[in-house]
């Protein structure tokens, strides 16, 4: 029996860590559900997410028993961790900004971090950059309109380079910025774009394959569930109906997914 693994984001950015997972697992069962009704999460309360976060995977988890969890999205994983580990008693793996690894890296010791306006005023955040960035000159850019970008491109195609290279406007002049830190799920998504307009970065790190580690050594250890007349298909869940989950079917599909349902959950 294959465990039944959960990915939450509030858009499509968690597929940026879906598909490093299923890279390296190919044959778990995948379920993955966004929070469109809560999109984006950049700027809500620290309330609000964990409020939802905890209502959606306790609702999902009870139709389809789940083996782990991976919260694809640093903006809710840096604060809501610890609930979803209090009221949930399976792996909850988080996704949170990779410092550790670009500080690590960087030559010139001067690094970007790249994420929600909410993630980079956490303390969660602060605590990393204490821990494992000391010597180096961490820039911090919150950016709300990059998710949209991100979210936009997965549903059509479409980036807007105009709007994007002005998101980047004030890094662009930071010549030793070497490394930066995608911080965001939804980021990786338009990396190419966003190279473009810092020339000067050597080196885009995000948690993706670290997670896809984490998961594959988390699963040694997890007794996976029974579960009786398991529907082994991957299917997608969303919060709200609207035109555009019909826009992005077409990349989940691709992504190996096969429904896709609306759940209600506030
Ligand atoms: N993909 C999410 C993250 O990693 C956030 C997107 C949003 O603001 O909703 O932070």
């Amino acid at each position: 029996m294959q465990p039944t693994i959960l990915f939450f984001d509030s858009g499509l950015g968690g597929l940026s860590v879906y598909k490093e997972v299923k890279a390296l697992l190919p044959d778990c069962h995948y379920l993955y559900c966004l929070d469109n009704a809560g999109f984006p999460y950049s700027e809500k309360p620290e309330e609000v997410i964990i409020d939802r976060t905890l209502k959606i995977c306790q609702k999902i988890n009870r139709t389809f028993p789940l083996d782990l969890i991976v919260i694809a999205c640093n903006t809710a994983s840096t604060v809501v961790l610890p609930s979803l580990r209090e009221h949930l008693a399976i792996p909850i793996v988080g996704t949170v900004p990779a410092i550790k690894p670009a500080a690590k890296i960087s030559e010139s010791k001067h690094i970007g971090l790249l994420a929600t306006k909410g993630t980079i005023k956490r303390t969660y955040v602060n605590n990393l950059i204490k821990d494992y960035a000391s010597d180096c000159n961490v820039e911090k850019l919150g950016s709300t309109v990059l998710v949209e970008i991100a979210e936009k491109k997965l549903r059509n195609g479409e980036v807007d380079l105009l709007q994007l290279g002005s998101e980047l406007e004030q890094w662009k002049g930071i010549d030793d910025l070497d490394t930066v830190v995608l911080g965001c799920t939804h980021f990786p998504l338009i990396k190419d774009e966003i190279k473009q307009f810092l020339p000067q970065v050597n080196y885009f790190i995000d948690s993706g394959k670290a997670i896809a580690l984490r998961v594959q050594n988390l699963l040694k250890n997890v007794n996976i569930k029974e579960k009786q007349n398991q529907n082994i298909e991957n299917l997608v869940f969303y919060t709200k109906n609207s035109q555009h989950e019909a826009q992005f079917e077409n990349a989940l599909y691709q992504l190996g997914f096969k429904t896709m349902s609306v759940i209600n959950v506030i």
